[in-house]
């Protein structure tokens, strides 16, 4: 049973002398799946390279359970159980559903990613059980041994979730599982997340598509401009005002710039 809560308080990001993120605070609570929305640049990926370890706060704590996450290198997240999901899998096409997914389990380590190659002929011949069972848990079995250049974009994101969750994650970070999915292939992806929230796994979710969003997650948080505009239950926050606001100037900034 995962009892562990994210909890972020007053973080602070300034990357290139420019303040990124600005007294960002929320907490995600075990087994919630909890998204994060808002327009472009808004500071949302920032977020989970803040809570992986890839970007430092320049002030601010953020904890899971008992761990400060700002104290723990990048290649130990694994080992804490947090996971993250690529946002592209195009440098992966040539290696089967299986092979990607057996990756989240090879060590963080310069020897483990020397190793791969004898590993990947190894798995030519045969499935990594515990790889095939993250397969089959998403629905994904009948398609281990297809090269995932061969596989549509839904399923795609699909084995990366897999492959992020394959090590015993319990807090997985998804940033725009959808995108490049049809919708008609977003309903995969809900099934999926549906899933691993079944088994208690914790999600914090990015999407643009306030459907999804609303459909698959029990609390939103809204942000523009680095900043937290509003926390709540999904209906609530994509009716506020402040957050239809931020929206709006999007689209308007798009329709001018790109008219
Ligand atoms: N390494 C960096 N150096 C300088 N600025 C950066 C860096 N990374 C991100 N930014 C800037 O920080 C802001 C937030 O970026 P971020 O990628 O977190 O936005 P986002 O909400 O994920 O946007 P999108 O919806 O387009 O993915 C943007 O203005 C971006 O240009
Ligand atoms: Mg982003």
């Amino acid at each position: 049973m995962n009892d562990r809560a994210l909890v972020c308080d007053g973080v602070d990001v300034h990357l290139g002398g420019v303040q990124i993120l600005r007294d960002v605070t929320f907490d995600v609570r075990p087994g919630e799946s909890f998204g994060i929305v808002g327009p472009n640049g808004a500071g949302k990926t920032t977020i989970l390279n803040v809570i992986t370890g890839i970007v430092r706060p320049t002030a601010g704590t953020l904890r899971y359970g008992d761990t400060d996450l700002l104290g723990t290198a990048p290649h130990r997240m694994r080992g804490h159980g947090i996971g993250r999901s690529l946002q592209s899998t195009q440098y992966f096409k040539d290696l089967t559903a299986l092979q990607l997914v057996a990756l989240g389990r090879l060590p963080n380590s310069v020897a483990g990613a020397l190793s791969f190659g004898a590993h990947r002929r190894r798995r030519r011949t045969g499935g990594s059980q515990p790889a095939a069972e993250a397969l089959e848990l998403l629905g994904l079995a009948d398609h281990a041994e297809r090269p995932l250049g061969e596989l549509s974009s839904a399923v795609q994101k699909l084995v990366d979730i897999a492959r992020a969750v394959v090590a015993g994650t319990h807090l997985l970070l998804l940033d725009e599982p959808t995108s490049g999915v049809s919708a008609q292939e977003r309903g995969m992806v809900s099934d999926a997340l549906d899933r691993l929230r079944g088994l208690g796994r914790t999600i914090v979710l990015i999407d643009h598509d306030p459907g999804f969003v609303t459909g698959n997650c029990d609390r939103l948080m809204a942000m523009n401009f680095g900043q937290v505009l509003h926390v709540g239950e999904p209906d609530e926050v994509m009716n506020n005002e402040t957050v239809k606001r931020s929206y709006l100037g999007e689209k308007e900034e798009r329709h001018d710039g790109n008219a």
